[in-house]
């Protein structure tokens, strides 16, 4: 297998990440129970951008109640797995107490875990070739990210975009290499469907990562998978594409074993040379 990480990715040309004079929101894209997603024009000396800016709802206000199983893993007084085979605590006892009787601290501590989860998975995926919207900085409430769309109208979500039938191979085979990426830097989705999944140009573009979970570490990665892979087959099944979603379940399982294999395997230290000498191999 040969492992495909583009160290260096072209940055759209679009967009403006220096000398730029001020961003300013220029109107609500979408308004949503956890965050909302504002458009953005960042100005420089003799152009323009459009971002995106999600913003999470304060954490006063928001109920959480789908959190525990996402960062299960990061449990301060559980055992978890670590790169298999080690056992580690993230959080302190005491954060641990606040998060679990939801106390403010704890309210807050939820709240920036989610917003730092997106952040390191957009740029861990947009890193490893999937298309997702280049983050471009960590707010105190969210992110600033690449704005998928135009000045006349944002990318319409795969749900409710047009879509013709003869593109249907393509937009699955462009899922497909996708979702490769998310396997090759041991990431699962955990809410992948046609809503968290944008349309424009042709291109597919994956957003929403804020509960996405490392494979390895999180007992519930395989489930969460499955239901990945089974959301969105389903979708292009209802539009008339054959495919099967447990033959993908399969593959992006055996890539994420594999891939998860050669990381341990280079975590030890052990370089091809070693393998052959090494007598207990
Ligand atoms: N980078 C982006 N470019 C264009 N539209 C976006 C972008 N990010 C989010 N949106 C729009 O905002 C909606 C909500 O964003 P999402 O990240 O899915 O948050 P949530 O579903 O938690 O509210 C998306 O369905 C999409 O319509
Ligand atoms: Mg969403």
């Amino acid at each position: 297998m040969t492992r495909l990480r583009p160290q260096v990715r072209a940055i759209s040309p679009a967009l403006i990440l220096e000398d730029f004079i001020d961003d300013e929101e220029i109107g609500l894209l979408k308004s949503g129970k956890e965050a909302d997603v504002y458009l953005v024009r960042r100005r420089a000396a003799a152009r323009s951008c459009l971002l995106a800016a999600k913003r999470y709802v304060d954490p006063d206000e928001r109920a959480f109640k789908s959190n525990a199983r996402y960062f299960a893993h990061e449990r301060g007084d559980g055992f978890v797995r670590d790169g298999g085979d080690r056992r580690r605590a993230v959080a302190g006892r005491n954060t641990q107490k606040a998060i679990d009787q939801r106390s403010r601290h704890g309210r807050a501590v939820i709240h920036d875990r989610w917003i730092d989860n997106e952040w390191n998975v957009l740029g861990t995926l947009w890193r490893a070739g999937v298309n997702v919207p280049y983050p471009v900085e960590r707010l105190q409430d969210g992110i600033l990210m690449e704005y998928v769309g135009d000045e006349e109208q944002a990318a319409p979500r795969l749900a409710n975009a047009r879509v013709e039938r003869a593109q249907l191979r393509g937009l699955f085979d462009q899922l497909r290499e996708n979702l490769k990426g998310f396997a090759r830097s041991g990431l699962v989705h955990a809410d992948l469907s046609p809503y968290n999944v944008l349309l424009w140009d042709e291109l597919l573009w994956i957003i929403d990562v804020p509960q996405a979970v490392p494979y390895l570490e999180n007992l519930d990665a395989t489930e969460f998978l499955h239901r990945d892979v089974t959301n969105m087959c389903t979708w292009f099944n209802r539009k008339g594409l054959a495919c099967d979603a447990e033959d993908l379940f399969a593959t992006l399982l055996s890539e994420q074993f594999d891939y998860r294999m050669e990381d341990r395997f280079h975590a030890k230290g052990l370089g091809s040379t070693h393998v052959r000498s090494c007598p207990n191999w």
